[in-house]
């Protein structure tokens, strides 16, 4: 749940600020993810007090998947996601391109399917997906917005779009409070947790240059989702943003 990209070249004019020290490449994304998958989950749920899985949770019953349907978790990482989301009795699918995490999430989780997939060319047909999810990843892509449009390409018409990831909490005094724990205390945690401290460095930074809530829903709608709406989560530490294939 770390690693946002910036690219000045991000289509939309959104929001983003193209930092130079957020700047990378797919392969040295892919790569950043190699180095911190041995201690990916328990470094995040130590991160995030357990909250973590309340988020899980919570992305899983705002896809109101069904017995039967297929569900595909894009940037799943380890599998951590894909396995919350199989708890519905959809098939769920993992895709990930970092091949350390890949490797992990098999390790740890046999029963979960985990394909190797870059988010930007999928290798799966139009429409073959009843919903898709991706949690903690849109803000680790090169290009969020041609994620989007390709997730939305692997959907069915009137298919489910839940994106979760980290946003901006809505109440000042407690955004005060999350930014001194976001720059100060999460990467002293990391570097006695975590195999890649200055993954969580990022994790910090990349947070901050992600765009609100309503930023968000934008840049959702414009890569051709329909009734495009959002739900805070621990006061909008998380945003849950659905979406619609029209
Ligand atoms: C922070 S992890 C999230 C893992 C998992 N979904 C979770 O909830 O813990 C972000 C993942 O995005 C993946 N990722 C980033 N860019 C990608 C791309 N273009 N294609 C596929 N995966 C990508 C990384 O390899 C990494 O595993």
């Amino acid at each position: 749940m770390h690693l946002r990209v910036c690219r000045p070249s991000v289509p939309l004019g959104l929001l983003f600020v193209g930092r130079a020290s957020l700047d990378k490449e797919p392969h040295e994304v892919a790569a950043m993810f190699d180095g911190v998958a041995e201690k990916y989950d328990l470094t995040n749920t130590v991160l995030a007090f357990g909250q973590d899985r309340v988020w899980r949770r919570r992305t899983r019953e705002a896809l109101n998947l069904e017995a039967g349907e297929r569900v595909l978790d894009l940037a799943a990482g380890t599998g951590v996601s894909t396995l919350e989301l199989a708890r519905s009795g959809a098939t769920a699918i993992g895709a990930d391109f970092s091949v350390g995490m890949l490797r992990v999430g098999r390790k740890a989780r046999p029963s979960v399917p985990l394909v190797a997939a870059d988010a930007l060319a999928l290798p799966f047909a139009d429409g073959s997906f009843d919903a898709v999810t991706i949690s903690f990843g849109l803000r680790n892509i090169v290009d969020p917005a041609a994620a989007l449009r390709e997730m939305a390409r692997v959907t069915r018409p009137g298919g489910r779009l839940v994106v979760c990831e980290f946003s901006h909490p809505v109440v000042a005094p407690f955004r005060t409070v999350y930014l001194r724990y976001l720059m100060g205390a999460l990467p002293a945690v990391a570097r006695r947790v975590a195999s890649n401290p200055d993954a969580y460095v990022y994790l910090a930074e990349s947070i901050q240059a992600w765009p609100d809530q309503a930023g968000l829903a934008g840049v959702v709608q414009s890569a051709g989702w329909a009734k495009v709406a959002w739900r805070n989560l621990t006061g909008g530490v998380v945003a849950l943003h659905r979406g619609i294939k029209p």
